[in-house]
Formats: structure tokens, sequence, C-alpha cells
């Protein structure tokens, strides 16, 4: 049993892996977190909860000075009954009242885990794999009904909590913080770790002390955002990326979210997360159920790689969805930064054969190919081929693309639309705006009322009509603008504030819809690049875009931040032109296949521009891939080297048996007459034998300083260490190749 409860002690706790998860009833109805951290062999706490009477923390009981819910840990604390800290959940009733006073009611322990209804989910093939406890916390004068979910996993060491309010009162009430989780921890001294970041330039890893302060980690763009991302880790003070405590959190949602720590005066920390409750407010009706989005919660032992590990495992088997789950993906060429908005079918053709050549499995067709689209001032909404560019059609094109033996894909923007678009001109009320304001725009495009159901029906039956069209194998879905003028024309005036979420839970629909209608197609998501990289969306398209910044060494600090939870497979990294186009570096062909290869690898360049030898160098980066893409999508990630300082950054992927792994390293700045130094690697067996291969050496300025193949036992690879080369050049890099030797009797 990974769940387990004593009724003498009131203690519920719950293996989640390596980890305890301890609850316990506190005068017998209130849910307090007790403990989370190693696993706890006896399973529950013999200590009791300590409390003393403390000055200026009221007593809920006059009879009892030293109970307080101001300094009691609490799983899902609200407000005004003696709690000064932020609650988990704030509502109001119709008498103007605010006060909820939640007492344990009943709980249930089953197997498996339920679907959400109209978020994305977590999920489990077999009801074996996971357990669920469902605690009902009750308000007894409301009727109001709250839910805590805890679902734990077999073999993983991430728990997932949600929460389920279910009114069963008979007035209106008006909910403005229903918070996802919530737990208080002593975390003396630990230090916050979040991934901060901008349009191409995302996922900054940003450590910051907790100290005795409120952090409001949030968006309130109506994505999830390239400015902060729904993901946030509190680390003990000596964490590396092999040792060190660590608890994690990450929301399945991709609209506005808020992750809150808080200390409080006698320095415990509350953590929280759910959806933002910035412009938020829903009205509950009488017997309505409200549920709010997932959120995975982790402990991990062993440091920041162990984290990533946990996280990595548990999307990949529940979290991505679909055929594509456990499948490679293809290497594609995307034309977005070969020709932008200027080609037509002839340009394309060329483009495809010249993929093909070297050995491209799919062409990915971007922005531009629909209505009169010639820039981005035009034509979203209008689903429509451009047969100016197309002339015989997108069914007729995708057709000469298949006839190659490479799979089609195509762009898309769905929740949007331009001012100049036969779309807008029928229906200019399918947006967001509010009557009589000012309507901004972004990027020359206003965003669709994805918060109307009408406008999602009509979006999916275009795109149904499209897919069913043209012989499509995967879709770019796109989305390049944040919320504005949140408004609906088809939402009461008292429900304005549910807009933002009903947005998202549009687009959850639409994509739920198409992805299921559609199996066979790879989604890959994308906003901006990767202005939408949260688990929610991954629930639906299991890759995405990472970032529009396509430069190999802006790419490592991006993909590191990436891969502090999301795994190598969710990943989309290309190799595109240089001058890079976003930050106008010149790195070379070489380095740029290596940083692209740390995910799915495609190329966003014009083929037709690059002379014989780029070409060989490209053919063999493919053919190298094709070889070595199991490893690193399936793998165990190592980050052996952080870019932060500016020096170098190194990585490696270990396959599960430990049978085979590869090795990059990428040197951002070069120093003359340089230490030399070795690169300790991990994960891989101590007493295996392996056989290990440089690459890369043919490079101008690449020295090899050992033997380009040698056998060596796995300890010597994890304790001395492979020689780094003699690297004369800024932006020059290498890999190695690990595979077990096979050794004669
Ligand atoms: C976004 C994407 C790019 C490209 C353009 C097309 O910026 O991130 O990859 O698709 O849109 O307009």
């Amino acid at each position: 049993m990974m769940i387990v409860y004593d009724s003498n002690l009131q203690q519920f706790s719950l293996q989640v892996g390596k980890a305890s998860y301890v609850m316990a009833l506190h005068k017998g109805s209130y849910l307090t977190t007790r403990y989370f951290g190693l696993r706890l062999h006896g399973d529950f706490l013999a200590s009791p909860f300590v409390e003393v009477p403390r000055s200026f923390s009221p007593n809920p009981m006059a009879d009892d000075e030293r109970f307080s819910l101001d300094t009691l840990p609490q799983e899902y604390p609200v407000f005004g009954n003696s709690d000064f800290r932020l609650p988990a959940l704030e509502v109001e009733f119709e008498d103007g009242s605010r006060l909820v006073d939640l007492h344990y009611d009943q709980h249930r322990i089953y197997e498996g885990k339920p679907k959400l209804h109209v978020l994305p989910s977590t999920y489990v093939e077999e009801e074996k794999q996971a357990q669920t406890l469902e605690i009902d916390l009750f308000d007894a004068v409301s009727q109001l009904r709250v839910t805590l979910r805890y679902t734990v996993f077999a073999g993983h060491s991430i728990l997932v909590r949600s929460v389920l309010l279910h009114h069963e009162g008979d007035a209106p009430i008006r909910v403005s913080r229903v918070m996802s989780m919530a737990m208080d921890l002593s975390l003396p001294d630990y230090q916050m770790l979040h991934l901060p970041g901008a349009h191409a330039r995302e996922r900054e890893m940003t450590w910051q002390p907790i100290g005795k302060t409120m952090h409001s980690i949030e968006s309130r763009r109506g994505a999830s955002s390239h400015q902060q991302n729904p993901f946030l880790a509190l680390a003990s003070p000596t964490i590396t990326e092999e040792d060190g405590e660590v608890y994690s959190v990450a929301l399945a949602y991709s609209g506005n979210f808020q992750l809150v720590v808080d200390t409080d005066q006698y320095d415990v920390t509350r953590v929280m997360v759910g959806i933002n409750p910035f412009d938020f407010r829903y009205l509950l009706s009488p017997g309505e159920k409200f549920e709010t989005p997932e959120v995975t919660v982790g402990f991990h032992a062993h440091g920041l790689g162990e984290m990533s590990r946990d996280y990595h495992r548990f999307f990949r088997k529940h979290l991505l969805s679909g055929r594509y789950r456990d499948q490679l993906r293809p290497i594609l060429i995307n034309n977005w930064e070969a020709t932008y908005f200027q080609f037509d079918e002839q340009v394309l053709l060329q483009l495809a054969d010249e993929a093909k050549e070297v050995g491209i499995e799919l062409f990915v067709l971007d922005d531009g190919w629909f209505g009169q689209r010639d820039d981005d001032r035009t034509s979203l909404g209008d689903w429509v081929v451009d047969t100016r560019k197309l002339p015989h059609g997108l069914g007729a094109f995708g057709e000469q693309i298949r006839q190659k033996n490479m799979r089609f894909g195509l762009w898309f923007e769905p929740e949007m639309i331009s001012p100049d678009s036969a779309l807008y001109r029928t229906h200019p009320d399918w947006c967001l705006f509010v009557p009589g304001r000012n309507q901004s725009v972004s990027r020359h495009q206003y965003v669709l009322d994805f918060s109307s159901k009408e406008v999602c029906d009509a979006i999916i039956e275009q795109l149904t009509k499209i897919l069913s069209q043209a012989p499509i194998d995967y879709v770019k879905w796109d989305m390049n603008r944040h919320l504005t003028e949140v408004g609906s024309v088809s939402l009461a005036a008292n429900r304005q504030k549910e807009v933002s979420h009903r947005y998202m839970l549009g687009v959850y629909r639409v994509m739920d819809t198409l992805t299921k209608r559609f199996p066979f197609i790879l989604f890959e998501s994308c906003s901006g690049g990767g202005g939408r990289f949260d688990p929610g969306l991954l629930a639906y398209m299991p890759q995405v875009w990472t970032s529009d910044n396509t430069d190999a060494i802006a790419r490592l600090s991006i993909q590191f931040g990436t891969s502090l939870i999301y795994p190598a497979i969710a990943m989309g990294s290309h190799v595109s032109a240089v001058p890079n186009h976003q930050v106008g570096r010149v790195t070379t062909l070489q380095t740029r296949g290596y940083v692209a290869m740390m995910g799915n690898l495609g190329y966003e360049l014009d083929l037709r521009r690059l002379g014989e030898e780029d070409r060989a160098t490209i053919r063999q980066q493919i053919a190298f891939y094709q070889q070595w893409r199991d490893v690193i999508c399936f793998g165990d990630l190592y980050r052996l080297k952080h870019p932060s300082k500016q020096q170098d950054a190194a990585f490696l992927y270990v396959s599960e048996k430990r049978d085979r792994a590869i090795v990059t390293y990428i040197q951002i700045m070069a120093r003359a007459n340089p230490a030399l130094k070795r690169l300790r690697l991990q994960g891989l067996a101590t007493n295996e034998t392996y056989s290990v291969t440089l690459h890369g050496t043919e490079q101008t300025g690449v020295f090899a300083l050992s033997p380009l193949t040698l056998v060596m036992n796995g300890d010597e690879l994890m304790q001395y260490g492979l020689a780094i080369p003699y690297l004369h050049g800024d932006f020059l890099g290498c890999v190695w190749t690990i595979e077990k030797a096979e050794i004669a009797p």
C-alpha cells in the first residue's frame, strides 16, 4: 500500500517513491502537514505536534490558548479564523461574509487515478500504477465541500495534487482564490530556484534566498509565458546537481498562475500553487463543482539532477500522451528562418529536395501558407490555402512531400485573428474585447475568445476540415501574443473575471478534441518559441518549440533551464544559419548540431545556400543522431557543467540499461594557455567496461589530448573522467559516445 491511514494516530502517510508525505488531523478535524522528506519506513510519526501559546496568534477555542491556526502547519488554510498568513481559499457569500471553517469530514483511498474533466491530467494506464487519497473538508455553515486529492504513482517520486470544490449549499458563492495545493514546511536557509525569462531568452535558472518574506511567481498574461514558468524548487543551502535536498512543484496549467512561497514569523514556509487569483473570480452556483489544475510535487534527496530525472521519467510515462509518447520524433526541416513569408511552391519543393537528400524525415511548412499572408499583418483566422503560393492546393503539395518519402507538417495559430481577415470582418465579436474600450494589438493581431463555446466549435470545425483534406503528419500550434482587454461578450457581467480561466478551458477542449480526432498527427506546441512550455500543454502536445532563439550558445542556458523538469523528448531544437538571426553570433555547424541534438533535432535554414562541405556535415549529423536519439530521448540526463559562468557546458545522457551514453561538451569563451581539465561522468555502471569514442576532432582548433578511442571502466569514467580536448577558439565543442564493450571471453 502506498497510502495508509492510522485511525488511532489520525495520520495519513503517502509513500511518494523515495519520499514520505505525512498529514495528521489535529484536534480531530484540522488537516495539517506533518512531514515531507526522505522515506519513513515506519510510515507514521510518533512525535506529537508541539504547540505553545503565542502572543498575537488568536485562539479559535477559548479554552485552549496554545491552539491557533496561525501557528498550525496546514494542508488547506483559509482566511479569517486566526491564520494571518495567505490562505489557499478565498470566497464571498451572498451576505458579504468571507469566512469558511474547514473541518475533516471523510476520506477515501482507492486504486488508480481519476482524470480531471476539463483540465489537463496526469494519468495511469492500469489502476495498479497509482493510488489516490481524497480527503473531504467541509464548511458546515455554507455547505461547501473541499476535496483535496493526492495521487501517488508506483515507482515515481512525484505526488500529484488537485482540489475539487463542491457547493452543496443553496446560494451562489464567489470564489476569488482556490489554490491547487498548500503545504507548510520548515525550510531553514533554503533557496528558491525558478525560471524567469523573456521572449527568446526563456527559462534562465535563477536562485534567490527564501528569506522572511513572501515571493509570488506568477503570470498575468493569459499564458504561462516566457516571463515565468509554473515551476519552482526549494533547495537546501548546499545544493548541487548531485547532492542536497530539493522540494519541487510544477503546475499543469498554461494560463495565469501563481506560486507562493511565504515564510512566517516562526520560520515555517507556506508553499501554494494554483490559478492566479489576480483578475479571477468564479461564480459557483448551488450544486456546481469547480476543479483546480493539477500540481506535481516532489522531494528529491540527491540534488537537482535527481529532481530532473524524477520529473523526466514521470512526465514521459504519466503526462505525455498519445502514440508519440513512446516514439522517436522525426528530424524536421522548417522553412521559417529559411524563407520567412517569401516562398512559393517551387522554393518549398527545392528545399524539400535538399532536405530529403541529407536525410531529413519531415518537412514543416511554417507561417504564410494561408489567406494573403505575405507578412504578419493579415489573415490569421482564414485557414484557407493561398493559391498564389501553392497553386495546386495544400493536399497536392502535401502529396508531393509524401512522394519524396518525407512526412508533411503545417503551422497554425488557431487562437488568433488578424483585424485584416475575412473571419474578423464576419465575426468582429469573436475576439476578446471590452465594448466601448480601445482594443490593443500585439504583432498586429487580436486574441480569439476561446472562453466562448461557439468560437471554439467553429475553430474545431475549421481545423478539422484542413487536417482531413491534406496529408498532414505534424502540426505546429503557435500562439504569438498575450491577452489584453480580457472581456467576453459571451459571458454575463458577473462572470467577466472568469474569462482568462475559461479561455484556457476552451483551448484545452479544442486541443483535446483535435488531438483525439487526429491521433496520427504529431502536435508541437509553440508560443513565440517557449512561451507556453508547461506541463498543462504537454498533456496534449508531446513536443514544444523551446525558443525562437536558435543560437547555439544562447540555447545552452535555455535548454539547461528547460531540462530542470522537462524531458529532452519534449524539446524542439534546430540548427539554423549563421550569423544567427536572433543574436548575430557565428558558431560552427558542428557546435550548432551538438547543441540541437540535446533535444528533438531539426533544421531551420536554407539548405540551398549551403556548400557541399556543410551538406556533408549535416548528413553526418543526421546519421549520428539517428543512431543516438533513443539514448537522448529516453535516457537519463546528467548536467555536468552549467553554462552560467560563460565558460563551458556539458551534458550527458545515459540509457536506461546503462549500456550506452553520449556526452556533449561546449566551450563558450576560449582562454589562452588553459588548464587541462577532465569531465567526470555519472550514472554509468561502475563495474562495466565501456568503449569510448571522441567525435569532433575533424574541426579546426579541436585537439584531442588522448586517443580517440579508449576502453575504460565505468568507475574510471566517473572518478577520473574524460580528458577534455584542447579547444582553440570560442564556441567549439565535441562529443563522446560510450558503449558497453564486448569483451572476448
Ligand atoms: C512564432 C514561432 C516561430 C514562427 C513564427 C511564425 O514566432 O515561434 O517559430 O513559427 O511564429 O510567424
